[in-house]
């Protein structure tokens, strides 16, 4: 039987090159992000490599709609084996500007976007007894960046989150990964003026991501050079940060 994925943020970048890989390997997907016609697009794509596709244009900030989204995927499937919560967004702090609008608009997305997405399937994951939890972290969240608190907060977070569903939901046989790309050339990375070690490009990124799911990786941080400067990274002092980044 092919599998069912569902994919947040599949209308660019990172997600859409994930539901193409899944695509051509029969998956039955169900697509998730706010611009509809993108959506479509890589929608069709999806089924001439030889996938199906459902389009869920919605918000993931909006809990009513992850429910509703959620009630046609299961109609559509009769169940998941994949969740890929993927959407989110970057972008700079806006500290000084006395407006904490940007920052909330990040923490909201990639924070409350995630949970809003994950629990409405998870009684539906406990009862199967299986199924596979996938949440996009970065390596942001490894130490604060400048300008990029509430990033690195909300990847922190989303970190957080799948440590400790992990006791609950394997459990019950359902199998939690985080992944923590490093620099993928996609929209978000588009806008950064900084340097960008060890940037990757989409396509290749998407496929390592995949290959970590299907091995189980339970946390799987790329490309490799990320892996072997964590440790330096941790520790190197603010002021060179400050200046390099
Ligand atoms: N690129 C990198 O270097 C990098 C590194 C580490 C981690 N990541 C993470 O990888 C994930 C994918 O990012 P990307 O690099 O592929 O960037 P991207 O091309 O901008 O993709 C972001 C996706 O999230 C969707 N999205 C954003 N806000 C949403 C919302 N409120 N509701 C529903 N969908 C929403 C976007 O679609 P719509 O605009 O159509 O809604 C888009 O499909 C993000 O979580 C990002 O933090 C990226």
């Amino acid at each position: 039987m092919s599998e069912r994925v569902l994919i947040s943020g599949a209308s660019s970048g990172i997600g859409e090159y994930l539901a193409y890989y899944y695509a051509r390997q029969g998956a039955r997907l169900g697509l998730i992000a706010r611009r509809s016609v993108q959506l479509e697009a890589v929608a069709t794509q999806c089924r001439s490599l030889g996938g199906q596709a459902i389009v869920l244009p919605l918000d993931v900030t909006d809990p009513v709609a992850v429910k509703t989204a959620r009630d046609t995927f299961l109609r559509e499937y009769g169940g998941i084996d994949l969740l890929i919560a993927n959407a989110g967004i970057s972008g700079d702090d806006h500290l000084d500007s006395g407006n904490p609008e940007a920052a909330n608009q990040i923490l909201t997305t990639n924070i409350l976007g995630i949970t809003n997405l994950v629990y409405p399937f998870v009684p539906t994951l406990l009862e199967q007894k299986s199924g596979h939890l996938v949440l996009i972290s970065s390596i942001a969240g490894i130490r604060g960046l400048p300008r990029r608190g509430a990033y690195t907060a909300s990847k922190k977070a989303v970190k957080a989150l799948a440590d400790s569903w992990r006791f609950t939901l394997e459990r019950s046989r359902v199998r939690v990964s985080t992944i923590y790309p490093g620099f993928v050339r996609t929209a978000i990375t588009a806008r950064r003026k900084t340097i960008m070690p060890f940037l990757m490009d989409v396509e290749p990124a998407a496929a390592k991501i995949a290959v970590a799911i299907t091995t189980g990786r339970k946390n799987y941080m790329f490309p490799w050079q990320w892996r072997l400067f964590l440790p330096v990274i941790k520790i190197i002092p603010d002021w060179i940060v400050g200046r390099v980044v």
